[in-house]
C-alpha cells in the first residue's frame, strides 16, 4: 500500500504564527472529498482564527472528522485507508453542519443526530420520501395531506412561542414544515424514516396520533388554564408572551379579569381591547383587496408613480389572514423619503384609521449590514396600524349578512401592516415580507450556515467575500444564494 499522502509540508501550518492558541480540546479534521480544496482551506482558517485546532493532515489525533455530502459509509472508507487497521473507533464522523454552527457559537456545540452522518439504508429500509432538511429548498403549497399530524403539533408549538422556548418552537415548526410537503397522508411511522427535522418528540406525537387518534400531549396544553390564557390575552393586539405571562401571575385570565384590574394599558393595548372580537375574526381575500383599494387611492393620492405590492400571506395565496402587509416603494431611489407620513395623514383625514403607529427608517448599510445577526427584525419606515374597513354588502354568506344586520354592523376594524421601502431595498424586502415566517427563517438559516451570508430584509452580505450581493428582484437572490427559485405560492412552510 502507499503511504499516507502527503498533499502539502504539514510544518508551516504547525507553527504557524498566524495561528491563534487552541481554546478547545476537540481535534477538527475536514474532509476534502466533495467539499473542495478552496472550500476546505477556508473553513478551515476561519475554525483556527476562532480557536479550534483544525488539522491540515489526518492523523490519529484527530477526534472529529467533518465532511460534506459524504454518507457514514463513504467516509469511513475513505478511513479506513488511511489509518490501515490503527484503529479510528473513537473518531465522530460530522456533517459540515455541526462545524458551521460551532462556528457561529464560537465553541464545539453539542453534537445532535443531525449532525451525526447519515448510515445508507438496506434495500429493507426503503425511504419513501426524500426531502431537503431547508424548508427554502421545497416546495410547499397550502395543500396539506396531514393536518391530523400537523394541527396538534402546531399547537404545541404556539404553546412554546407563548412559554417563549424558541428553541422548542421552531422544532415544532420544522416538523409541520415536513410533514407538510408530503405528497399524501401518512398512516404508519415507518414511512417516515430518513425525513429530516423528526426527532423523538415529534415522533412520539405522531405515533400518539396515529394509534390513538390524538396527541394526548397536544389535547392536555391545549386543555391547560395557562394555555387558553396566555391564547386569550396575546390575542389583545399589543399584548405579548412577556406582558400575558406577568398579568397571568397577578391572576389576570380573561378580558373582564383585565378590565377589572386596572392595569395601565398602553395605547395599541387600548386600541386591541376594544376591537378585540374585530381583530380575532380572520380577515377575508374580499377585506384584504377592499383595503388594497384604498391604499392605492391613498398613495396615487400623495405620490404618484409609487408602487404598492400586498405581501404577506395573501401574495402567498391564503384566502384568510390575520392581518393584511403592504410593501410600498417609488422606481426612483430616494422619492419614497416622506411618504409614509402623507400616506397617514390621508388615511387619518378620511376616517379610515382606528389607530396607527409610525416607526421611521433607521437602516443604516454602513451600520447595520453584516455584523448584525441574523434576524427577522427589520428597520423599515413601517406603519403598524388598524384600519377601519366600511362593510360592503354581499361579501358574505347569507346567515353572515343576518348577523351583521343585527349587529347594525356597518364596518369592521382590521390589522393593516405598511412598509415603506427603497427601490434599492426592494427585492430583500419583498422577499422577507411575503414569508411564510419559517419559511424566511430558513432562508437566512441557509444563508448563514450553507453559503457564509447574511441575509436581511435589507441586503444580502457574502462574509468570505466582504461585500454585499445587489439584487433586483427575489429571482435573483434565490439564485446568488444557490437555490431553486420558489415562488411565493410555495412558501407556505
Ligand atoms: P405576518 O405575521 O403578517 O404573517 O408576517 P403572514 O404570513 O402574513 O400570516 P397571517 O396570514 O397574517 O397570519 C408576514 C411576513 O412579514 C415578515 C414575517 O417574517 C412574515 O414572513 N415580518 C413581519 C417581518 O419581516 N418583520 C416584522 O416585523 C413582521
Ligand atoms: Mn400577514
Amino acid at each position: 500500500m502507499v503511504p499516507l499522502k502527503r498533499r502539502r509540508s504539514s510544518v508551516a501550518v504547525e507553527t504557524g504564527s498566524d495561528r491563534t492558541p487552541s481554546r478547545f480540546p476537540q481535534v477538527l479534521f475536514l474532509l476534502e472529498r466533495k467539499m473542495g480544496a478552496s472550500r476546505r482551506t477556508f473553513l478551515s482558517q476561519l475554525g483556527r482564527k476562532k480557536g479550534f485546532q483544525v488539522e491540515e493532515e489526518f492523523s490519529d489525533r484527530v477526534t472529529h472528522l467533518i465532511s460534506e455530502n459524504n454518507s457514514a459509509d463513504e467516509v469511513r472508507s475513505w478511513l479506513e485507508a488511511q489509518v490501515r487497521g490503527r484503529g479510528s473507533a473513537e473518531v465522530q464522523l460530522l456533517d459540515v453542519g455541526w462545524y458551521t454552527e460551532s462556528m457561529r457559537a464560537g465553541r464545539p456545540v453539542e453534537i445532535q443526530d443531525a449532525h451525526k452522518l447519515q448510515e445508507e439504508t438496506n434495500e429493507d429500509e426503503v425511504v419513501l420520501f426524500s426531502v431537503p432538511s431547508y424548508a427554502c429548498q421545497r416546495r410547499t403549497t397550502l395543500e396539506n395531506h396531514n393536518t391530523s399530524l400537523t394541527d396538534p403539533l402546531s399547537l404545541l408549538a404556539e404553546n412554546a412561542e407563548l412559554t417563549e422556548e424558541e428553541g422548542r418552537a421552531v422544532a415544532f415548526r420544522r416538523a409541520v414544515a415536513v410533514l407538510k410537503v408530503l405528497p399524501v397522508a401518512v398512516t404508519d411511522v415507518s414511512q417516515l424514516r430518513g425525513l429530516p427535522c423528526l426527532g423523538e418528540h415529534m415522533l412520539r406525537v405522531i405515533r400518539d396520533v396515529l394509534e390513538n387518534g390524538a396527541s394526548r400531549e397536544a389535547q392536555s396544553t391545549e386543555g391547560s388554564q395557562r394555555f387558553k390564557a396566555l391564547k386569550t390575552l396575546t390575542g389583545i393586539f399589543g399584548v405579548g408572551a412577556k406582558t400575558a405571562d406577568r398579568w397571568i401571575r397577578e391572576g389576570i385570565y380573561d378580558l373582564d379579569q383585565l378590565r377589572a384590574s386596572g392595569q395601565t394599558l398602553n395605547r395599541a393595548q387600548q386600541a386591541g381591547l376594544e376591537h378585540y372580537d374585530h381583530l380575532n375574526e380572520p380577515v377575508t381575500r374580499a377585506d384584504a383587496d377592499a383595503i388594497a383599494e384604498i391604499v392605492e387611492a391613498a398613495v396615487t393620492s400623495e405620490l404618484p408613480g409609487a408602487h404598492i405590492t400586498l405581501t404577506g400571506g395573501f401574495r402567498r395565496g391564503k384566502q384568510s389572514g390575520h392581518d393584511v402587509d403592504f410593501l410600498i416603494t417609488h422606481p426612483e431611489e430616494g422619492r419614497e423619503v416622506g411618504l409614509m407620513e402623507k400616506i397617514v395623514s390621508w388615511l387619518e383625514s378620511k376616517g379610515l384609521l382606528l389607530y396607527q403607529k409610525t416607526t421611521r427608517n433607521s437602516y443604516l448599510e454602513s451600520k447595520d449590514g453584516p455584523g448584525r445577526p441574523a434576524s427577522n427584525m427589520d428597520r423599515f419606515e413601517r406603519c403598524l396600524s388598524i384600519f377601519k374597513l366600511e362593510e360592503r354588502g354581499g361579501g358574505g354568506t347569507e346567515e353572515e349578512e343576518e348577523e351583521k344586520k343585527k349587529e347594525d354592523r356597518r364596518w369592521r376594524a382590521v390589522r393593516v401592516d405598511l412598509v415603506v421601502s427603497p427601490i434599492s431595498q426592494f427585492a430583500f424586502a419583498l422577499l422577507g415580507w411575503t414569508g411564510s415566517k419559517l419559511f424566511e427563517r430558513e432562508l437566512r438559516r441557509w444563508a448563514g450556515h450553507e453559503k457564509l451570508m447574511s441575509l436581511s430584509s435589507h441586503a444580502l452580505y457574502d462574509n468570505s467575500k466582504s461585500k454585499y450581493l445587489r439584487a433586483s428582484s427575489e429571482e435573483e437572490i434565490f439564485a446568488l444564494l444557490g437555490l431553486d427559485y420558489i415562488p411565493p405560492s410555495e412558501r407556505n412552510a
